[in-house]
């Protein structure tokens, strides 16, 4: 019993390991034969040796769309949560000129042409995409359902692990009225669903709010969505009346949809599923 007591104490002074602030540094003191135990016991507590341990894996997020509305405050929320961050749309690089901008990678592509855009998976861990529109019925249906389902499916056969969809609320009466709109969101979040059953978020937002950029001109549209969302989001049983409920879902600001998004790629115990317009009011207030 003796001997494995002074067996144990030698094993414990030949070797110490301390941790840095950000953990990441193993020292050996094989040669301190005073070693931290004894040090400490007279009160003192030598500096570690440190070794220098490879860095974590980074996390790559492409932004599907992070030229457009939405898509930019999520570059930028997530640029300024320190993942890498890449851009893929038909335009490319977009038109803004803040200093942000410059830390994403602008990839030009579309998703009706998968070749024009294979690079862009390269190495990525996550998506967010934010690819959605309006026209007529086929072509909503195309943009917000078909387009999506073809970036969930090369998405999934490069083994990427997260995939966030910015969706939408329904509107009840007005979803008759903008059918291949929702029709292509809900194939677009069944496609997701199924492909991505432990790592797919749907985000179900209504009207979003914040600063959007039309041409060289801002348009400020929380003048009417942020007092709307200050007395709707505490009206959630008006919408469950029948047809008209759905239009008192309260708005929400884009820097909370950003927020949610970001976290639901990168957070690896995020639940999977759908996320309504109050789940993301909920998730954006925490912490
Ligand atoms: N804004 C709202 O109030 C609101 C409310 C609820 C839900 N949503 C949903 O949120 C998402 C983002 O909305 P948003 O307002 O940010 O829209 P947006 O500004 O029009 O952004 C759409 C983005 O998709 C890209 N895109 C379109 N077709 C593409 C294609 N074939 N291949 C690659 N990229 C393509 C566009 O860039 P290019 O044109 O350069 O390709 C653009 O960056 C949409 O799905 C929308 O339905 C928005």
């Amino acid at each position: 019993m003796a001997r494995l007591i002074h067996h144990s104490k030698l094993a414990i002074s030949r070797f110490s390991i301390s941790a840095s602030r950000n953990g990441r540094f193993l020292s050996t003191s094989s040669d301190k034969s005073n070693g931290p135990i004894g040090s400490a016991k007279a009160g003192i507590v030598e500096e570690a040796e440190t070794v220098q341990l490879p860095p974590p894996p980074t996390e790559k997020l492409l932004v599907i769309g992070g030229n457009g509305f939405v898509g930019s405050h999520i570059c930028k929320e997530a640029l300024n949560r320190g993942l890498t961050v890449a851009s893929l749309s038909r335009s490319g690089r977009s038109s803004i000129q803040e200093s942000w901008a410059n830390s994403v990678m602008w990839h030009q592509g579309n998703l009706f042409s998968t070749d024009s855009w294979k690079d862009a998976l390269k190495g990525v861990t996550s998506i967010i995409s934010c690819v959605g529109g309006f026209g007529s019925n086929s072509e909503m249906y195309k943009i917000n359902g078909t387009a999506n389902i073809n970036a969930i499916r090369a998405a999934s056969d490069e083994g990427v692990k997260r995939f966030v969809y910015i969706s939408a609320a329904d509107f009840g009466v007005v979803n008759y009225l903008l059918q291949g709109y929702y029709e292509g969101k809900r194939a677009a979040e069944t496609e997701l669903l199924t492909k991505y059953a432990y790592g797919g978020v749907i985000l179900r937002p209504g009207f979003i709010y914040g600063t959007r950029r039309v041409g060289s001109m801002k348009l400020p549209l929380g003048v009417i969505g942020s007092p709307l969302e200050m007395v709707l989001q505490h009206a959630k049983p008006l919408s469950q009346i029948p047809l008209v409920g759905p239009l008192l879902t309260p708005p929400v600001n884009v820097n909370a949809v950003a927020r949610v998004a970001v976290r639901a790629a990168s957070d690896p115990v995020f639940p999977p599923g759908i996320v309504d317009v109050y789940g993301i009011l909920r998730y954006s207030q925490q912490k």
